[in-house]
Parts: C-alpha cells; structure tokens; sequence
C-alpha cells in the first residue's frame, strides 16, 4: 500500500484508518467510511500475530477442506467463495459509497463478508489488508457456525467464533462424529488445543433448519434502505407454485445453479 500511486483511494486508507491524500476535494474520505474501527495492530510481526489469532477465531474454508475435500471443491467454484472478490461488487459497492458520504455504510459488505464484519475489519480497505477468512466471502463457517434463523436479516449475521475444536451446526448432528471420536486413534485425530495432530471440531450440533430456504433467504432477498427490493431470489420463491410441491425447498434454491451440495465424504 505505500508509496503507490493514489490510483484507489481506498486503498490508501490503511487499517488505522487514515487516508492518505488523494480523498482531498471530496466532502467524503475513506477513513470516515472505516467509520473510526482501528486495527488492534498495524505492525509487522503484530499483524502476523493478529492473523494467527484471527485464525484461531474463523478457521478457513481451506483448514475445513483438509477433511471435507468435496465440500471444499464445490464451494471454491461456487460464487459463494467470490463474494468478497468480485471486481463487479467491490467497484460497485465503492462507487456507491463514494457518491452518499459513505452513509451506505456497511449495507452491502455485510452481506458478502460476515467473517470480516464480525473481526470488525474496517469497510473501506483493500481486500490486501484482509483477513484470508475474510477474503473467503461466503465461507463453511458462515453457514455452519449459525445456530440461528436470523430470516431477511439482510446478512448481518453473528457467527460462533472460536477455533476450530469449536462445534460446528450441521444438519444431521453428531452421530456419525461420535463414532470418528470414539475411535480417535485409528483417526488420528486430537480434540485438545495443546496436543499435538490433527485437530476436529469437537461436536456437531443439529440444526435442521439450515435444510429450509429461510435459511437461504437470510442473505437472498436484498432490501435497499430506500425500500426497493435489489434482489428477490426469495420471495420470487415463496410466492411460486414450486414452494408449495417442492418436498426440500432446499433443493429449488440449489436449482438456481442446478448444483448439488455434494454428498457426506469425510
Ligand atoms: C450469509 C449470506 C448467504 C447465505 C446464508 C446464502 N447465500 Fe447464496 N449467495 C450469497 C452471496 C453474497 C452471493 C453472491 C456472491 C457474489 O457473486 O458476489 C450468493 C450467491 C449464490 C448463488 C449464485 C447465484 C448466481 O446467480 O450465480 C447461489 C446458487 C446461491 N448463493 C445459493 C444459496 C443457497 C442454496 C443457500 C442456502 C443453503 C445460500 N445461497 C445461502 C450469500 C448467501
Ligand atoms: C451457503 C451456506 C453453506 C456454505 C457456504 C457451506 N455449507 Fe455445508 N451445508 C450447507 C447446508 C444448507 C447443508 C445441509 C444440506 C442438506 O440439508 O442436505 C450443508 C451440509 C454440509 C455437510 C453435511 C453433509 C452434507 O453434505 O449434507 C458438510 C460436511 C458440510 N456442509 C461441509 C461444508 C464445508 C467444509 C464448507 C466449506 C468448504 C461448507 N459446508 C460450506 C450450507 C453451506
Ligand atoms: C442481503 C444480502 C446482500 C446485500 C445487502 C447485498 N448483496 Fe450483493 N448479492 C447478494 C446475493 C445473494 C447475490 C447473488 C444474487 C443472485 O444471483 O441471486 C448478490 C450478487 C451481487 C452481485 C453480482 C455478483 C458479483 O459479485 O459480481 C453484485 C455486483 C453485488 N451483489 C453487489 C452488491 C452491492 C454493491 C451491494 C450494496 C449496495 C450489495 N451487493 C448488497 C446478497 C447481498
Ligand atoms: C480433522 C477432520 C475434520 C476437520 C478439520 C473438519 N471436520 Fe467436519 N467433520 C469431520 C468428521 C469426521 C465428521 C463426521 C462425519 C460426517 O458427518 O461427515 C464431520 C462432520 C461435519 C459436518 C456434518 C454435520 C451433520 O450434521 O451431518 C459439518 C457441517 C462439518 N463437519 C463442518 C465442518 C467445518 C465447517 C469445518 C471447518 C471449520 C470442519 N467441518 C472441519 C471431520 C472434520
């Protein structure tokens, strides 16, 4: 970030928040936008602390995906796992915020990134300064670290933060779970922080409702502030005849892709 050219603006804001030139003549500048959430710390060997810690918070698709590999592969193609990286998003979320004093605040990155919303990432920084987690967009633990049905909440959500010996939320519980930890050698799996292996998340709590389409309509249905509906994958969903005949509204949300979820492989 320093020394370039002040191309981006918002770039220039660094995670302390202060703009560096270039914001000059607008009523507006990136550091308001960041609306005053300094970084604990800035410094080299700090910064790869706090991002050890950060880790040890919102594990990355990529440490689920060591054991879920066919999870992991269907959601690093999916558009979920582009969230926070669109080109299409970030410029339009920008623009926006430029042209309202930045009164749009977090409305639309709340949405896209919930791990960097709840680390309390500034809203105006580069994707360079993030998290890896929060780069991940719509990642495992924005789905399965929710044990609520928050319902058109527009995506501001709360996740269960901790590591990844955290129990995760899953549709069917810890049957399964149980017999893996109950044969922990054969596995070769460790539920404890300070051993050393290869560590699991220690329960699976069963959260049916993530099979419903409310679960999905948390983030599928996009309200502006001024009322207008953006989007309504949703809604367009309720009020079809498919709601009413389909047996897993899951299923027909999917369908927007016609993609599966993929199957049980761990
Ligand atoms: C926490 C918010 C959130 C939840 C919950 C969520 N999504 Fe998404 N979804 C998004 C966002 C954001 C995008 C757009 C990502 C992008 O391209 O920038 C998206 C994109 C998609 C797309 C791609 C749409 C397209 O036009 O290409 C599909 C399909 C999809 N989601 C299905 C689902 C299903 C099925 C569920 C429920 C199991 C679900 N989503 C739950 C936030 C969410
Ligand atoms: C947009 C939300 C969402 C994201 C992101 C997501 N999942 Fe899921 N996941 C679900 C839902 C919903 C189900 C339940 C599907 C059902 O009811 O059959 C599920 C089911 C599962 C299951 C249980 C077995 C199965 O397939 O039904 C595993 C394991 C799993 N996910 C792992 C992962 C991993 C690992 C990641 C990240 C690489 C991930 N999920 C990302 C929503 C999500
Ligand atoms: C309530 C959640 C939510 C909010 C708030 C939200 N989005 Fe999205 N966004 C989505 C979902 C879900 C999709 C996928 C839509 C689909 O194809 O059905 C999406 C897709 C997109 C896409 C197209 C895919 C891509 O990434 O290139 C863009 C661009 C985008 N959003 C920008 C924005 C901007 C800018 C804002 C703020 C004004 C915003 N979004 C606010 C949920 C949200
Ligand atoms: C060390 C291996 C390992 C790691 C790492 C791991 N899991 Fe699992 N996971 C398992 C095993 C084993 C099961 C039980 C068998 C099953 O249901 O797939 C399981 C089950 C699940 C289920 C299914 C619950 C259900 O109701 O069917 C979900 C969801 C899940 N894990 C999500 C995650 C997420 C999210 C992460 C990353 C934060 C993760 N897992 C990391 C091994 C692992």
């Amino acid at each position: 970030m320093k020394g370039g050219a002040a191309r981006n603006s918002r770039d220039e804001a660094g995670p302390g928040g202060e703009a560096k030139g270039s914001a000059e003549g607008r009523s507006w500048r990136p550091s308001e936008w960041a609306a005053g959430r300094p970084a604990k710390d800035d410094a080299g060997a700090g910064k790869q602390h706090a991002a050890l810690f950060a880790e040890s918070r919102y594990p990355s698709a990529t440490t689920c995906g060591t054991c879920h590999p066919r999870h992991f592969e269907e959601w690093a193609v999916s558009q979920h796992s582009y969230a926070q990286l669109s080109p299409a998003y970030m410029a339009l979320q920008n623009f926006i915020n430029l042209n309202v004093n930045g009164t749009n605040g977090d409305f639309c990155i709340r949405c896209h990134n919930q791990v960097g919303m709840n680390m309390e990432e500034p809203t105006g920084i580069s994707n360079l300064e993030r998290h890896p987690t929060s780069r991940e967009g719509i990642t495992c633990i924005v789905c399965h670290r929710v044990g609520n049905i928050y319902n058109k909440a527009s995506g501001r959500i709360a996740l269960v933060e901790g590591d990844l010996l955290q129990p995760v939320y899953g549709p069917s519980g810890g049957a399964e779970l149980k017999r893996v930890l109950d044969n922990r050698d054969k596995y070769r799996v460790v539920t404890s922080a300070d051993e050393p292996g290869r560590k699991i998340h220690t329960e699976v709590i069963e959260f049916k409702e993530m099979s419903t389409s409310t679960f999905c309509g948390t983030c599928h249905d996009v309200t502006l502030l001024n009322g207008f509906r953006l989007e309504e994958a949703f809604s367009e969903y309720r009020a079809s005849p498919a709601a009413a005949e389909e047996e897993t509204p899951f299923a027909a949300l999917q369908g927007l892709k016609g993609q599966d979820h993929g199957s049980n492989d761990a």
